[in-house]
């Protein structure tokens, strides 16, 4: 038999892009291709990519220059781009890197194995189509490819168009995949020793998608899934705000498999930035949905993204925000300055002072970080559920993630990653928590 061809592939962005490339290994798998963790054994190496920042996507122009004399030595490497990057920016990618051989974007990457054979016959390959099949249905099945947990993408675009962004361009509009596709998708996940399953979508929480008996919002979804024996917790990310429906906000007091954590991403607590983000909603709209969802489940733990420096921020607009977050409390938090993204909105108007925007992320992370420090230290003297994903690097030691997220370290010694155990909390270190198991 020959020996099996190798990818070496890396991920940029979100989780999307997470569940993307597992999907696209196994796309290549059914080319006889195994993942490798180095570049220089490679035969193909695949770059999904995130536009979501400048940052982000310049970072795919350094990468490609590093993949150069890989290439040089070993002509026949094929060097393929992916992702966000690959979906705005076409085969402009190639004209500025002539050593990439396909580009895909994420609505076509189920062509993985036909394109493979085109380039394989010495050609390029440039598809960024929103094709009329559903790429999932076009899939292999399942693996369980990172041990107890999974990702399950249930959704994927946005039609939010906030001022910013780039993912209504890049994701397109937004599409739910269908109920029993998803169901039978995690009963796969779980025969495969998945405990967890975490469902995702540019607006996870917009999921409507055919049910049996008609639509079904990602409450009904929830329910349906938790009654899968053997599952044992269910998250979702990303939510909107402007789709927390009422039976979403009930399932987190009453299904008990629904985990007590939730990313609801506000941005800014300015009314006046809102309104120029065309979030939809304003602070106090934000308030009131907190109150709702804490009055469900009141140990819930709120995360959230914010922008700072976005165009016409003033000190009061960014005061207001500090105080958004003073009167929430949150878990964690995701932050970032402004980057002007070409073809959005926002990306015209005149920009903040970089020294400004710094100076206010330096003092808005310092806050996130104090109220994440808290969160972690309340955990201390509770009992929490953790389920175990490997071993830690103590011996005898595991990690795993409690109902809330956290990463857990407890001694352990006859455990094995999918134990999902009773655990003490005991101390709070800088980024995860340690523990005794009861
Ligand atoms: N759909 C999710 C977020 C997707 S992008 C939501 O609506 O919340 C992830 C995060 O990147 C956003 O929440 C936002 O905080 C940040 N982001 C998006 N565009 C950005 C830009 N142009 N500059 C800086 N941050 C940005
Ligand atoms: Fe981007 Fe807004 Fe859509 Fe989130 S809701 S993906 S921030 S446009
Ligand atoms: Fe980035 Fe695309 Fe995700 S732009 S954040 S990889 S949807």
């Amino acid at each position: 038999m020959a020996e099996a061809k190798k990818l070496f592939i890396k991920t940029y962005g979100c989780q999307m892009n997470v569940y993307d490339s597992e999907r696209m290994v196994e796309a290549m798998g059914a080319e006889g291709y195994v993942t490798t963790d180095s570049v220089e054994e490679a035969d193909m190496v695949l770059l999904n990519t995130c536009h979501i920042r400048e940052k982000a996507s310049e970072k795919l122009y350094s990468d490609l220059g590093r993949l150069r004399p890989f290439k040089e030595a070993k002509p026949d490497l094929k060097i393929g781009v992916a992702g966000c990057v690959a979906q705005a920016e076409g085969d402009e990618i190639m004209r500025r890197m002539p050593l990439v051989d396909l580009v895909v974007g994420p609505q076509s990457y189920h062509r993985l194995p036909e394109m493979n054979r085109k380039m394989q016959a010495g050609g390029k390959v440039v598809d960024t189509e929103f094709p009329p099949e559903d790429k999932f249905a076009h899939l292999p099945e399942r693996k369980a490819l990172r041990g107890p947990v999974a990702f399950l993408t249930v959704q994927e675009g946005c039609d939010k168009f906030c001022a910013f962004c780039v993912v209504p361009y890049t994701r397109g509009a937004e599409v739910s995949r269908a109920a029993a596709r998803l169901l039978a998708e995690a009963r796969g996940l779980v025969e495969k020793g998945v405990r967890e399953i975490t469902l995702l979508g540019q607006n996870v929480n917009a999921y409507h998608g055919t049910g049996e008996d008609g639509d079904w919002g990602l409450a009904r979804l929830v329910r349906e899934l938790a009654r899968i024996d053997g599952l044992e917790r269910i998250r979702y990310t990303t939510s909107h705000p402007n789709d927390m429906e009422d039976d979403l906000i009930a399932a987190h007091g009453d299904e008990g498999k629904l985990m007590p954590y939730l990313h609801l991403p506000v941005q800014s607590g300015s009314d006046r930035i809102l309104r120029a983000m065309n979030r939809k909603h304003g602070r106090d709209q934000y308030f009131r949905l907190v109150e709702r969802i804490r009055a469900a489940r009141p140990d819930i733990l709120l995360s959230s993204d914010f922008i700072v420096g976005f165009p016409g921020e003033t000190d009061a607009d960014f005061a207001d925000t500090l105080d958004l977050i003073r009167a929430v409390g949150f878990g964690q938090s995701y932050s970032f300055k402004y980057s002007a993204r070409p073809g959005t909105p926002a990306a015209e108007k005149p920009a903040v002072a970089a020294g400004i925007a710094d100076e206010r992320l330096q003092e808005l992370q310092a806050l996130l970080l104090a109220q994440q420090r808290a969160a972690q230290t309340a955990m201390v003297g509770r009992e929490v559920g953790v389920l175990y994903e490997k071993a830690g690097r103590m011996a005898g030691q595991m990690v795993g993630k409690s109902d809330h997220l956290h990463a857990v370290h407890v001694v352990d010694p006859d455990a094995r990653a999918g134990d999902l155990v009773r655990v003490r909390i005991t101390e709070s270190g800088p980024n995860s928590l340690g523990g005794v198991r009861l």
